[in-house]
């Protein structure tokens, strides 16, 4: 793949790639991304690092493409002719319940994993094996699922497809994210973490351990981490300056209720048969 990297580069900086090169460039990279022999970002030593050229690489493909129509019957639609319709079969072992969710090209979904209609996966994103993309889920563009992740219904993985140096949004391996929760602007969900029903989470939001009294919030140039096995919950904090202090107004505070322990295990106890 450092060919595909150095080719993109050296194109890139020449700037005068006919439609057509730029295209076969590009299907190349959109095809490395769906097969996920390349990804948006990736944990290098134990760090999760971008890898920024693959973010310009997706960038170009929208730059380069004109809109074109795409046929489906039983609607047509209208997107980039850079981005067709990511083909599945059935030796992907994925399970794309019908019902209209989408899988954009230039994503990745490995094996075992089941998506329920409504979902929409964006391009850039790495799902890995067995996770569960329930109804209304969206995984963003660039964002990073783990292994065994459970995504509840209407639950939203932001997309962070720029500025380019900017981390995705990563969930790390079998972390449960509860129904209509938010995880935006490249907050890591280290693994095992129990996202309870309706928590929001963005970069700039700080939450509270409850098990140290301390709060966690983004450091600067770093993105927010919710540490492995932390459960946390929906909650408020009282404002802590101007009016809202003197009338009383609280602001949304997700809180480390405490870290996954067996009570928590049966919480989120899942169905096997359903799998
Ligand atoms: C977080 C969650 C898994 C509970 O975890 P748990 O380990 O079983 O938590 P416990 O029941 O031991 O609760 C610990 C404390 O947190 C409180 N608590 C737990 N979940 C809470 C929630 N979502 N909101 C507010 N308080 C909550 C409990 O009341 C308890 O408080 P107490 O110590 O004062 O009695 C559960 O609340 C949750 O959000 N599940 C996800 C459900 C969901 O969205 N499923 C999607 C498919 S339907």
């Amino acid at each position: 793949m450092q060919d595909l990297k150095q080719r993109f580069e050296t194109a890139s900086a020449n700037g005068n790639l006919s439609y057509d090169e730029g295209l076969e460039l590009f299907n190349e990279v959109r095809l490395a991304l769906e097969t996920g022999k390349i990804r948006t970002a990736e944990k290098v030593s134990g760090q999760w690092v971008v890898n920024n050229w693959v973010k310009q690489a997706i960038l170009f493909g929208f730059k380069i493409g004109v809109l074109q129509e795409v046929s489906s019957n039983p609607w047509d639609y209208f997107d980039k002719s850079t981005l067709p319709v990511q083909e599945i079969n059935l030796d992907k072992k994925v399970r794309l319940v019908p019902g209209g969710s989408s899988v954009r090209g230039g994503s990745f979904v490995a094996e075992g994993t089941i998506i329920m209609p409504p979902s929409y996966i964006n391009i850039g994103a790495y799902v890995d094996e067995g996770c569960m993309i329930d109804s209304h889920a969206l995984v963003g563009s660039c964002a990073q699922l783990g292994k065994n992740v459970h995504l509840s219904a209407a639950s939203q993985i932001g997309g962070v497809l720029e500025p380019i140096g900017a981390m995705p949004v990563i969930i790390e391996d079998n972390v449960f994210i509860g129904g209509n929760c938010g995880i935006y602007e490249g907050a890591i969900v280290r693994q095992n973490a129990v996202i309870g029903t309706g928590v929001i989470i963005n970069g700039a939001t700080p939450v509270f351990d409850n098990t140290t009294g301390n709060f966690i919030k983004k450091e600067q140039g770093k993105p927010l981490e919710i540490p492995e096995n932390a459960v946390v919950i929906a909650g408020s904090r009282p404002m802590s300056s101007g009016f809202g202090k003197d009338a009383g107004i609280h602001v949304y505070c997700p809180v480390i209720i405490k870290y996954r322990d067996d009570k928590t295990g049966k919480s989120i106890t899942l169905e096997d048969l359903l799998r």
